[in-house]
């Protein structure tokens, strides 16, 4: 979908979760699953989809070029790629967004004098000739062009101008606001986005976005304000997740955007009944995004997460429960459905057939290969013949354990048999095939029965971690409801993620972990056989 400055008369939603929110610890996907969350994104309707940062690593930029590919299609959304403003950076980027019908580089420098000072070594007049040179590079090889000047929420606003008009003269077509240590707040920020309209002459011929993370808890209700003083895009993770305490979080902002648009739409010119959207968002998928981005990250969300945690829609007291069964309204000023948490249908049994199963997948979003279908109806079939009724969130576990979390040519789980109980010391026996295709079983004793079947594992796998966390949640209510374990696990200084369902939480766990390991084997692996890429700067943001 192409996107001009002067047509925005809403919110753009850009999304960052595959760039800034793989940033958080742990949080590292591999290329399937970016493209699973990129196709998601689409459904969503998020109008730009930063992708990565090419030039970060031959992972990065794969992904992002495998997203131009395939996401990136004349309906779907615009496709980012992010780059220092350097010329091998952009470079990269622009090669990763070559297959995109409609790619936007993304490039940065920082204005802030402590970052000038500190970090970059530089003076103002040297960032303020970077910024030009390297966005009307990026504009040799792209229409849509986004600068940011990191770290805007402390630079100097009148050098910050500078930078943004010499940005726009340049060709850049969409100037981002970021505050990048979470520092700024909400009635600061406002002031911020109305002094770049009121001073930037050029402002006009660019749309004004805002990133921000959330180190006070306040980026959300920063963007707000923003909002009201005139940024149009939102640049958001799904969960909030990102760099430290992560960033707005994208079903806060639609959110509030929608059971507010009384609220808001004076200031988009509009009468205060408006009934049209403020974003192009389904947020009828948001619910089933925030899960598939948890599953895969690895990053649990709070009970009290606003707009997607267990709790968010649930009442307690008495008092509470008592009005809403009187009229809903009393307590809740959105209704479940609406970002898709629909009431959890049982849909399939013992009797459904394939052509069943296929259907119903597909109503769910799922559109899988012939292949990692017959694997799905296995698992399927084999859940049915524990569990009476199989409902569609039993669905989408499996289906996402079987066909997403996979690392392909790693360790793959073949048995895992436990004994233990109040008078017994736990032992585990696990045979395991390795990625040469050869069987391995090893035993071992354990404080409890999950940490035997982890030493096992360990015994075979052989590559030393810590597990930092440790979480298992039921799907559904039920004795007989699938078991999702979420674990993350330490080595060196990296964090890897696993996850895995199963209606026997040992298997869930013990599977879990091969997940985990494997990402860590496959990193560990590169290493050792992969010369170090040839950079002249440490490629992070
Ligand atoms: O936080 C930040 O400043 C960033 C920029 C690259 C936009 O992530
Ligand atoms: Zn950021």
């Amino acid at each position: 979908m192409k996107i001009h400055p002067s047509q925005v008369d809403r919110v753009l939603i850009f999304d960052t979760t595959l760039r800034d929110g793989e940033q958080s610890p742990g949080a590292t996907l591999n290329v399937d699953e970016k493209l699973t969350i990129a196709r998601q994104l689409a459904r969503l309707g998020v109008d730009v989809i930063e992708a990565g940062f090419p030039f970060a690593s031959p992972g990065d930029f794969e992904a992002v070029q495998r997203i131009a590919e395939t996401v990136g299609t004349e309906e779907g959304p615009v496709i980012c790629g992010l780059a220092r403003a350097t010329v091998q950076d952009i470079k990269a980027a622009a090669e990763a967004l070559k297959p995109a019908v409609y790619g936007r580089i993304h490039t940065f420098i920082a204005t802030s004098d402590i970052h000038l000072k500190y970090k970059l070594k530089k003076t103002r007049a040297e960032v303020l000739a970077i910024a030009e040179e390297m966005v009307a590079l990026a504009k040799s090889y792209t229409e849509d062009v986004e600068f940011s000047p990191e770290d805007a929420g402390r630079s100097d606003p009148e050098f910050l101008y500078e930078v943004l008009a010499r940005a726009i003269a340049a060709g850049a077509t969409t100037i981002n606001i970021p505050d990048t240590v979470g520092y700024i707040t909400p009635s600061e920020f406002g002031a911020l986005i109305k002094g770049i309209k009121d001073n930037v002459a050029n402002v006009d011929q660019a749309v004004i976005s805002v990133h921000g993370h959330n180190d006070l808890g306040l980026a959300v209700a920063n963007f707000l304000e923003a909002v009201k003083n005139g940024a149009r895009q939102l640049e958001c993770t799904i969960n909030g997740i990102g760099e430290r305490a992560g960033n707005a979080a994208l079903e806060e902002l639609v959110m509030a955007l929608h059971v507010r648009r009384q609220y808001f739409n004076p200031f988009f010119g509009r009468s205060p009944d408006s009934e049209a959207p403020l974003t192009h968002i389904d947020t009828r998928q948001i619910y089933k995004t925030s899960r598939l981005v948890s599953n895969l990250t690895g990053m649990l969300i709070q009970p009290n997460k606003a707009i997607v945690g267990s709790n968010a829609f649930a009442h307690e007291s008495g008092i509470h429960q008592d009005g809403v069964l009187k009229n809903k309204l009393t307590y809740e000023i959105m209704d479940a459905q609406s970002i898709g948490l629909v009431d959890n249908q049982i849909v399939l049994g013992k009797h459904s057939g394939r052509n069943a199963f296929r259907a119903r997948l597909k109503e769910l979003g799922f559109e899988l290969s012939e292949q990692d279908l017959n694997k799905a109806f296995i698992r399927f079939k084999d859940l049915a013949d524990k569990k009476k009724e199989i409902s569609d969130w039993d669905l989408e576990a499996i289906v996402k354990d079987e066909t997403q979390t996979q690392v392909i040519n790693g360790f793959h789980l073949e048995r895992v048999q436990v004994s233990c109980g109040d008078h017994a010391c736990p032992t585990a026996t696990v045979t395991l095939r390795t990625p040469e295709g050869q069987e391995l079983t090893d035993a071992a004793i354990g404080t409890g029965p999950v940490d035997a079947v982890y030493c096992a594992i360990n015994r075979v796998i052989n590559v030393p971690n810590r597990l930092i966390e440790f979480s298992v949640q039921s799907v559904t209510a039920g004795i007989d409801a699938i078991g999702e374990v979420t674990i993350r696990l330490q080595h060196e200084d990296r964090i890897y993620s696993g996850h895995a369902a199963n209606t026997d939480i040992i298997v869930a766990s013990a599977q879990a972990y091969v997940n985990a390991l494997n990402r860590l084997y496959t990193v560990v692996q590169n290493q050792s056989h992969q010369p170090a890429l040839n950079r002249s700067q440490p490629a992070t943001v």
